[in-house]
């Protein structure tokens, strides 16, 4: 059984007139590392309101079809015990700062605090934690007098110290410069390897192809592509939508119109790099 199922789901926020969500299904199992890509206004957060239990119970608004947290639907969780399984990081890192408290210590150790972790662990886990992050020289400072960088890093950080089997992780790398960037990546990557479900929603396709098993490509709220990542990333039909694929697969594909195909389409330039040289053997 899958871990999460979605089942036909439509949504409309209150107020509005069109729905965000529509006839939407799609499944995540345990332990994979999923990437959510797709246009502007396709869904995605929107979908992860709706894993993370926000969509019914914290936006009203109409919500049909069926929403399977290991079997139980979403309208029967407990949303606190949702949120010990499932962490969620926002796509905007003000709406996650708490603005209570006065240190970035205690903003990452928020979670813990509301778990009840012991005090020592909960000093060390947040310590280890923010050093991953690279804030661990922020400890001290205030939450609300940091960059839009930084702030995305701790919301970060409170999520991964909380240590959930579910993370859901909206673009989480909007606010940072190519190397805060690789380094959320290396430690999203790490992640994975401790056999954690992952839910990345990312613009960024080149890391996307490098790191996640299975893709969704949203489009007018419902998923228009999914699978594989390899399989996703070098579809045709993909090229006449708004979502983009990696320039590498790109030129795979124009290799095969040349007529001059590569064994595979690669989507990664190390992939690429491997099938151009042994092509040239
Ligand atoms: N809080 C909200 N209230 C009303 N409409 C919303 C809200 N959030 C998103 N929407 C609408 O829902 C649709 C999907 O948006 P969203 O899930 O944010 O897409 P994405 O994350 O893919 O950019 C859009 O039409 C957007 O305007
Ligand atoms: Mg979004």
């Amino acid at each position: 059984m899958a871990f999460i199922e979605l089942k036909n789901v439509s949504y409309k926020y209150p107020y509005t007139k069109d729905f965000a969500l529509h006839d939407l299904s799609c499944s995540f199992e345990k332990g994979k590392f999923y990437g959510i890509i797709g246009e502007n206004g396709g869904g995605k957060t929107t979908l992860c309101n709706l894993i993370r239990g926000l969509i019914p119970h914290f936006y009203l608004g109409k919500l049909t079809g069926e929403c399977l947290i290991e079997g139980k639907d979403i309208r029967e969780w407990d949303t606190a015990e949702l949120s010990s399984k499932i962490g969620y990081v926002f796509q905007n890192p003000f709406t996650q700062i708490s603005g209570i408290k006065s240190t970035v210590f205690e903003e990452v150790a928020i979670g813990l605090e509301n778990l009840g972790v012991p005090k020592d662990e909960m000093i060390e886990r947040v310590i280890d934690v923010c050093n991953q992050l690279d804030i661990g020289h922020l400890i001290k400072n205030n939450p609300n007098e940091l960059s839009g960088g930084q702030r995305q890093r701790v919301a970060f950080a409170s999520i991964i110290a909380m240590d959930t089997d579910t993370l859901v992780i909206d673009e989480p790398t909007s606010q940072l410069d190519p190397e805060g960037t690789e380094n959320v990546f290396k430690i999203i990557n790490t992640l994975k390897h401790s056999n954690k479900t992952i839910i990345l929603v990312e613009h960024k396709i080149d890391l996307i192809a490098e790191f996640c098993d299975e893709i969704l490509v949203m489009e007018n709220g419902t998923v228009a592509f999914s699978g594989p990542a390899h399989e996703v990333l070098t579809k045709r039909e993909l090229l006449e939508h708004k979502a983009s694929i990696p320039e590498v697969a790109r030129f795979g594909l124009a290799m095969e119109d040349a007529g001059k195909p590569l064994e595979r389409v690669p989507v990664t330039l190390d992939e690429a790099y491997k099938l151009i040289k042994e092509r040239g053997r």
